[in-house]
């Protein structure tokens, strides 16, 4: 479960200093010291703990960690840790939350965590025959894959299934067809590779057994396209005014963009770049092995043999309709969760969700990211409009007092430069008289 924060504690969250964000992070979520020094990379990962991890480890690397605000999924507000390099991520996905919260919040599900694991079987003999001793071994072969995972399968998961596939050989019609076969697990709160990945090593010399066959490849696949998440925004057109524009306009633009990626996969991986852009950075942020997350993300959204847009948008009844599906292989156990202490106080700031939970937070995160990344395409431009969102944070690090953060904000979009540099410099003309006020395009990040 979330923690329910009513969306007016964060307001103008953006507009204060570091120690006055990291006061109100702890007052209000109820971080302990230790806690609030692991998220601000005070407290990191000891250096004993980071030098196990990895292989010829000589230290660590920082990047900067931010609080995606605003978000409202299934009724429940969030407040989402992000981790990333990219400027004007979190600035946009709050907005962008925020906007939509104003319509009522995301609607998401997400499946079961049912994973695949796959055996490759060469030198079988007869497909057909080879097929189906294997099928016929079904139930021992599905007891000895869950013999290996008794604790999985005493919390309701493990090996549910298997089924046999036959490939076309890649040489042609004179190659031996490829003989896949892939148990379904349900791995629960796990993302699952190590116990799929143990799984399929300890069950292939039955199936060499019973085929007379050989066996090469043991892993899962990170085509996990049995575990989707979905992710649902309405928004009334009106709400979409802005740049001076109806919100038609914005809602015209923005489904244009939709069509754009569902014609042309050069856009469409720009697209799914913008909405990756947020579930990469709180993927991060959780300790999740986000390579996985991508690599299930693209290879989903090229499943008609044609990449697409995980993401489309459209006009119905005034109305934008947002709507995102794909796979989420999350875990909420193991891994880093068990030794990193910035994701142990992640975990604490999402109110301890579980995995589908979690999921459906993702898919909003990411939705949220594209809207705010097509609304400003299909209206006034990134540049303009995305920029104008970082501006502000980039006029607060610069140390601009609050009332003249628009100000400086605006004079950065304008001479096309958002650099703390330039910030402070603008900041000294204002101070020295030099630049007037001017009353900018107000967006509350
Ligand atoms: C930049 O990191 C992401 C965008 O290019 C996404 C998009 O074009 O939809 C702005």
């Amino acid at each position: 479960m979330g923690i329910d924060i009513s969306r007016s504690i964060f307001s103008g969250f953006h507009r204060l200093s570091l120690e006055e964000r990291c006061a109100r992070v702890a007052a209000e979520l109820g971080l302990s010291d230790a806690e609030l020094a692991a998220l601000t990379g005070e407290e990191g990962l000891g250096a004993e703990k980071a030098y196990s991890m990895v292989e010829n480890a000589l230290g660590f690397f920082s990047l900067p960690l931010g609080l995606g605000l605003h978000l409202r999924v299934n009724g429940r507000a969030y407040v989402a840790p992000m981790v990333i390099e990219e400027a004007s991520v979190i600035a946009a996905v709050s907005f962008a939350a925020k906007l939509v919260g104003s319509a009522g919040g995301f609607i998401a599900e997400a499946e079961p965590s049912l994973m695949v694991g796959q055996i490759q079987l060469t030198r079988y003999g007869d497909p057909e025959s080879a097929r189906a001793s294997i099928l016929a071994a079904r139930s021992e072969l599905l007891d000895l894959a869950n013999a290996l995972q008794p604790q999985l399968v005493r919390r309701g998961g493990g090996a549910k299934d298997l089924e046999v596939r036959l490939l076309d050989a890649p040489e042609g019609p004179l190659g031996e067809p490829l003989l896949v076969v892939h148990f379904h697990v349900d791995t629960q709160e796990a993302m699952g590779a190590n116990l799929i990945n143990t799984m399929m090593e300890g069950v292939a010399p039955r199936i060499e057994a019973l085929t007379g066959g050989r066996v090469f490849l043991r892993i899962l696949s990170n085509l996990a396209d049995r575990r989707l998440a979905r992710s649902r925004c309405v928004i009334p057109e009106a709400l979409l005014a802005d740049y001076g524009l109806p919100g038609a306009d914005i809602a015209e633009g923005i489904v244009q963009a939709s069509r754009f990626a569902q014609a042309d996969p050069y856009r469409a991986a720009t697209h799914n770049k913008g909405i990756m852009n947020g579930i990469d950075a709180i993927a991060l942020a959780t300790g999740q092995d986000w390579r996985a997350i991508e690599a299930g993300a693209h290879a989903y959204a090229a499943r008609t043999g044609r990449y697409g847009p995980l993401s489309t948008w459209t006009r119905e009844d005034g109305n934008l309709v947002g709507e995102i599906e794909l796979p989420l292989a999350l875990g909420t156990v193991g891994g880093p969760l068990l030794v990193h202490p910035g994701v142990k106080a992640a975990f604490k700031v999402l109110g301890h969700p579980g995995v589908r939970e979690l999921a459906c937070l993702f898919a909003s995160v990411g939705l949220a990211q594209n809207l705010a990344a097509v609304r400003a395409l299909g209206s006034v431009g990134i540049q303009k409009g995305h920029m104008a969102l970082h501006a502000r944070s980039v006029a607060v690090s610069a140390g601009t007092p609050p009332e003249w953060v628009e100000t400086v904000a605006a004079r950065l979009v304008q001479q096309g430069e958002v650099k703390v540099d330039r910030a402070r410099r603008v900041l000294g003309e204002l101070k020295g008289g030099v630049l007037p006020f001017v009353s900018p395009h107000n967006e509350d990040t």
